[in-house]
């Protein structure tokens, strides 16, 4: 198990997140993975369908930054780690909520997590975050999410 890690480790230095640059599948919506619908926090509404809780993004966003997840992540482009913008159109809040609170459970044990880290070769730390201060930034994402879709047109009308 020990021996896993440490060969992980190796790839990370070669590549780090950026290994797949050559995946097509960065800002445009399309996500070239397709998971088998497995794990048992991916069932129900995507996160985007649900309301926004407005009155903690800007709650999420502070968290967001000073919890460091702005070093890996960004919206609308990729800067090290998956890009996250279109995350709330893929995954519902429930996997969101455990990716962020136990991220190397997930990596584990959860079948869409588990890809993430074979397709990026990074095990994404765990930042200590409480559960309110996980469900702010989700808040924070889908907001951003959604910002980013709005001039676009609905999907239905
Ligand atoms: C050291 C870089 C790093 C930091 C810091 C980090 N992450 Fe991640 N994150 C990753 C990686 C890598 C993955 C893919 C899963 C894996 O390999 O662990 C990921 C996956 C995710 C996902 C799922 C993405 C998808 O495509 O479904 C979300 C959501 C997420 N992170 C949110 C956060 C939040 C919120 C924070 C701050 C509390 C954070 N991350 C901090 C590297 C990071």
């Amino acid at each position: 198990m020990k021996r896993h890690l440490v060969l992980f480790a190796v790839l990370l230095v070669l590549g780090g997140c950026a290994k797949k640059s050559g995946d097509p599948s960065s800002s445009s919506g399309g996500t070239g993975t397709s998971v088998a619908s497995t794990s048992k926090y991916d069932n129900g509404p995507r996160a985007a369908e649900e309301p926004i809780d407005e009155s903690l993004v800007a709650q999420g966003e502070q968290l967001f930054q000073s919890k460091g997840c702005s070093a890996c992540h960004g919206f609308g482009r990729r800067i090290s780690c998956p890009d996250l913008q279109d995350v709330p159109l893929q995954r519902t809040s429930q996997w969101m909520e455990q990716q962020i609170l136990h991220p190397e459970v997930m990596t584990k044990e959860d079948p869409i997590s588990h890809q993430l880290f074979a397709q990026y070769s990074l095990q994404m730390p765990n930042q200590q975050l409480t559960q309110p201060e996980a469900h702010a930034v989700i808040e924070y994402i889908k907001h951003k999410n959604h910002e980013a879709h709005e001039g676009e047109g609905r999907e239905h009308k």
